[in-house]
């Protein structure tokens, strides 16, 4: 099997699969030719042709994970392990501004897209209830209305187009401009309004953070996220290229925690010093992600979790994403996805620990402890505010208990 590689409206490159190597991908002389940014820090523009292990951290990585892979899998009777074929399936629209196509089919993409209804058509109400009650038994609308769109993460996610107060599904290419995450289920059920509360709370901290809105309809609950890898302006939407930090470092997704062989805080740290334009900016702001993370108890901050986003020749950290307190389900992880100094255990974590970071990562100590103070002082004041968030009022109790958990000394 041949699959081209967009970046955009240009073709990057091939993904084949070879009998006696596995996978490999080559970039297209055209491309390199012309300049063109790579299609990840892990594969820098090269005539060499990348081996299997080189290139598949990138690409598999564009895929879901866990349950929800599985679900994709078994309704698409292909294996969950046949990266190529679910990219067959699903690699229309990836993150940022992959798209990946059976070679020969034609390429639709293009660079900007009106907000028309030629390119969107709406979605109803009813219809989008309708999706998300389903979306386990039916994991792909995609599939069934012939849409291709994959995102990493194990939680189910539709991306759409949100306009005005209205839904609706992207066509003939178009970008999708926001993520809808269902709530989670049992236990989980207070999810979304956990994820919506922890975004809210960095925010109100002065942390970078997508727009994000808790929704109720009908009986369904979900969050409404705006994608930071879509510009936006006036009627015109276009994509922007990002890739997630093991992407970046040539990790697979099933490595993405420290103590299944993913990135260490350092290793993040030390990509970010090194790829992005503004270091001293971008390395500043991960510290305080970092530090967020751990104030508000998130033990799932892997190196998925935090992605670099590549615009007009320049390298940024993205806005934060997918921050939850883990520690409000306590048949959840108490384990950090990277240990911080010698500790997994959150709790472990001590003064101690954040010096050993601060060596690793080349930081003064005081440094660390500074930003920690601060920010648990802007955390407790973005509480006073959120408090009075009307879409909270029934859900004082996940709101108490995320108050309750906060680290605020070490
Ligand atoms: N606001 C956003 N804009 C653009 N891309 C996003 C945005 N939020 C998330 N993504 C992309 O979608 C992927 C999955 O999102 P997210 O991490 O929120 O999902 P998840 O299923 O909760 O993940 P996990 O498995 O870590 O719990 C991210 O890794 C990132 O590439
Ligand atoms: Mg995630």
């Amino acid at each position: 099997m041949k699959l081209s590689v967009y970046l955009g409206e240009n073709l990057a490159g091939h993904l084949t699969s070879t009998a006696q190597n596995g996978v490999v991908f080559s970039y297209d002389p055209a491309y390199i030719e012309a300049g063109l940014p790579p299609l990840s820090l892990s594969l820098p523009l090269s005539t060499n042709e990348y081996p299997q292990k080189k290139c598949l951290p990138f690409f598999e990585g564009l895929l879901p994970e866990g349950d929800v892979k599985k679900r994709i899998s078994d309704y698409l009777h292909v294996s969950e392990t046949s990266t190529l074929k679910l990219l067959k399936e699903l690699g229309g629209e990836c993150a940022g501004m992959v798209s990946i196509l059976p070679e020969g089919e034609q390429n639709k993409i293009q660079s900007t897209y009106t907000f028309s209804p030629e390119n969107y058509e709406t979605l109803s109400q009813k219809n989008l209830v309708e999706y998300i009650r389903n979306i386990d038994a039916r994991p792909l609308l995609k599939a069934k209305e012939k849409l291709r769109l994959s995102l990493a993460g194990a939680q189910e996610k539709l991306p759409l187009a949100y306009k005005n107060g209205k839904f609706y599904m992207p066509k003939n290419g178009a970008p999708s401009t926001h993520i809808v995450k269902p709530t989670g289920q049992g236990t989980l059920s207070t999810l979304s309004a956990n994820e919506y509360i922890c975004m809210k709370l960095a925010e109100q901290s002065g942390l970078q953070v997508p727009n994000t809105k808790l929704i109720q309809i009908e009986d369904v609950e979900f969050l409404l996220i705006e994608r930071y890898d879509r510009l936006c302006k006036g009627n015109e939407i276009s994509r922007l290229h990002q890739e997630d930090a093991c992407q970046a470092l040539g990790i697979l997704s099933n490595n993405k925690y420290q103590n299944d062989g993913g990135p260490s805080i350092a290793d993040i740290y030390t990509l970010i010093k090194t790829q992005t334009t503004i270091p001293l900016l971008e390395t500043r702001a991960f510290l305080q992600y970092l530090l967020f993370n751990f104030i508000i108890g998130n033990c799932d901050a892997h190196g998925k979790n935090y992605s670099l986003i590549f615009q007009d020749n320049s390298v940024k950290l993205t806005p934060m994403y997918d921050t939850v307190c883990t520690l409000a389900y306590p048949n959840l992880t108490q384990k950090l996805s990277m240990k911080i100094g010698k500790h997994y255990e959150i709790q472990k974590v001590n003064q101690a620990d954040f010096e050993m970071l601060g060596n690793q990562i080349g930081l003064k100590p005081k440094t660390i402890l500074d930003t920690f103070n601060g920010l648990v002082e802007k955390i407790d004041n973005a509480f006073e505010i959120i408090k009075n968030d009307p879409i909270l009022k029934k859900h004082s109790d996940i709101l108490e208990t995320i108050q309750h958990k906060l680290i605020r000394t070490i």
